[in-house]
């Protein structure tokens, strides 16, 4: 098998099997057995991370070249409920890959790690757009995780002389993400407003806090880059460069829509602690591989809006 994708049940694992098939003969995906993959090309097969015999079989099985692991649990939202499951999945699936690699004779896959920009947490002043040097300060379950799986990625690479990279990725949209992630939530509120399915009013939460937001298509082409061109060991922030607040988001959208739409704070949708701004510096990521943005932000909202509009038949 020329490349895996574990995790490629969510919303990224699909965009990348795309990109990936671009390239490859032979590409396998793994997933939950709840889940569901539409990829007439892939090796399709149901592992859960927190079981390493499940991981340890595949692995054994079809000895990926090249291993993409996405498979996480993604929201930060989610992990100030359920931290346990985030730990399980985040850290001890990671470990589960990496020692199922380890026990699988001559074999020496190269595997790209996903993290996230939320590693970073509280910026120190003047560190935005942050570099990879910068400290983690994470300030959140979720951004513990991945921070703790790049470190375990750097001692593994060191110390057993695999061949591991780091991504941070920063936010990242695009048709198909679940409504709990803040662009693809007002998408659906403002389509949900134009079908009659509710009223003129947006629910938000924290329209003031900074992020750094990509198409997905563009993440997934620049881990597909990186696999190619990166270095072992290092790490590598994945991000437009740019950061934009949730309330200049939450505009473009709302400019797309000919409903007066009314804005209302809802207190369940703060969160207990907010990183202010989160901006990528891209610049080793452009050095190894020339990788450049092909979607602006606009562009991809507009996408997302009029994805939700065709199901609502409003288009
Ligand atoms: N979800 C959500 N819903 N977020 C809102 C809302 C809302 O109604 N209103 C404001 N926000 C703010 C959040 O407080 C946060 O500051 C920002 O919008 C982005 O929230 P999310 O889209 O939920 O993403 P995230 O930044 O918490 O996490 C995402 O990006 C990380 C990379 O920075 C996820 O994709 C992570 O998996 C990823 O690592």
């Amino acid at each position: 098998m020329d490349a895996l994708v574990t995790g490629a049940g969510g919303f990224v694992g699909n965009y990348l099997l795309q990109e990936l098939l671009q390239e490859h003969a032979h590409v396998g995906a793994t997933k939950l057995p709840k889940e569901y993959i539409k990829c007439k090309n892939c090796d399709i097969l149901d592992m859960d991370l927190t079981k390493e015999y499940e991981v340890r079989k595949i692995l054994e099985l079809y000895k990926p070249a090249q291993i993409y692991h996405l498979a996480a649990q993604s929201s930060v939202a989610l992990s100030w409920t359920n931290p346990e499951l985030t730990v399980d999945v985040n850290l001890k699936g990671t470990l589960h890959l990496l020692d199922a690699v380890r026990a699988v004779e001559n074999y020496h896959p190269r595997i790209l790690l996903i993290g996230s920009s939320e590693e970073y947490g509280y910026l120190r002043e003047g560190a935005c757009p942050v570099n990879e040097q910068e400290t983690l300060h994470p300030a959140n379950i979720y951004a513990v995780t991945k921070a703790c799986q790049n470190m375990i990625g750097n001692i593994y690479a060191k110390a057993y002389g695999m061949d591991i990279l780091m991504v941070r990725a920063f936010n990242h949209i695009g048709v198909g993400q679940a409504p709990t992630f803040v662009a693809a939530d007002f998408a659906l509120q403002i389509a949900e407003i134009e079908a009659g399915l509710r009223p003129p009013l947006m629910r938000v939460g924290n329209l003031e806090a900074k992020r750094d937001f990509s198409d997905v298509r563009d993440i997934v082409r620049a881990y597909r880059l990186l696999m190619q061109h990166g270095r072992s060991g290092e790490t590598y922030n994945v991000g437009s460069g740019h950061a934009v607040s949730i309330r200049e988001l939450l505009e473009i959208l709302v400019s797309y829509s000919m409903e007066a739409i009314v804005i209302e704070q809802d207190p369940a949708r703060m969160r207990p602690a907010e990183i202010p701004c989160i901006q990528a510096d891209i610049q080793k990521l452009q050095a190894v591989t020339g990788w450049k943005p092909q979607f602006s932000l606009e562009e991809t909202l507009r996408t997302m809006l009029d994805h939700n509009r065709r199901n609502f038949r409003i288009i």
